[in-house]
């Protein structure tokens, strides 16, 4: 669905669907030049980076292999705790290979840091994040993101991916939501 499909849920559009399309297409052909003659292993975090993964793993003019993990922060309450389980690991073996975390967005930072850390942790000959949507506002940690779509004001947003108690994901483009939705 569009934006304007869930417009009295939305306070604005933030992206439209072209707006995204063409960003991951510039940020791809990066990829391609950087991983030029490698064939790096793209890591989705679910259900987030769904729609990022497929987009930009179709907009990309090499071969890559494609993962999914999905984790989840253990902290109380809804702010991100920096403490994660593993829900589903990965099939894949990193050691040796150029692993590329693909990731919706970047709020606190504190997923990504501990991701970024237990994937280091299994031998990659490389690991890079990228991520479509980053809160420059909102970080706790500092992670060293190689390519980075929007970044975006600390508000809460949706679609692309991102939910609110998992509505909103199969929207095209990105808004942010309005307050009477979640008050
Ligand atoms: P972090 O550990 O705070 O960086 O949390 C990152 C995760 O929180 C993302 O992967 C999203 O799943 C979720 N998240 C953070 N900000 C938003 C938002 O504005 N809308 C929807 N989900 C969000
Ligand atoms: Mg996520």
């Amino acid at each position: 669905m569009q934006p304007s499909d869930v417009a009295d849920d939305l306070s604005a559009t933030l992206l439209s669907e072209q707006q995204i399309r063409e960003k991951i297409a510039e940020l791809a052909r990066r990829v391609e030049s950087d991983y030029a003659g490698e064939r790096p292993l793209l890591v989705g975090v679910l259900k987030g980076a769904v729609m990022v993964m497929a987009d930009l793993a179709r907009e990309l003019k090499m071969h890559v292999d494609l993962d999914f993990m999905a984790v989840s922060s253990y902290g109380l309450g809804t702010e991100s705790s920096g403490v994660v389980r593993i829900l589903k690991d990965l099939d894949a073996d990193l050691s040796g290979r150029h692993v590329l975390i693909v990731e919706d967005i970047i709020d606190s930072g504190l997923t990504l840091a501990w991701l970024r850390a237990n994937l280091e942790s299994r031998g990659p000959a490389s690991l890079e994040i990228f991520a479509l949507l980053r809160k420059p506002d909102a970080a706790k940690v500092n992670v060293d993101v190689k390519y980075v779509g929007f970044d975006i004001p600390n508000e809460f947003v949706v679609g692309y991916g991102l939910d609110y108690a998992e509505q909103y994901r199969n929207l095209r483009g990105v808004g942010v939501l309005a307050p009477h939705i979640y008050s």
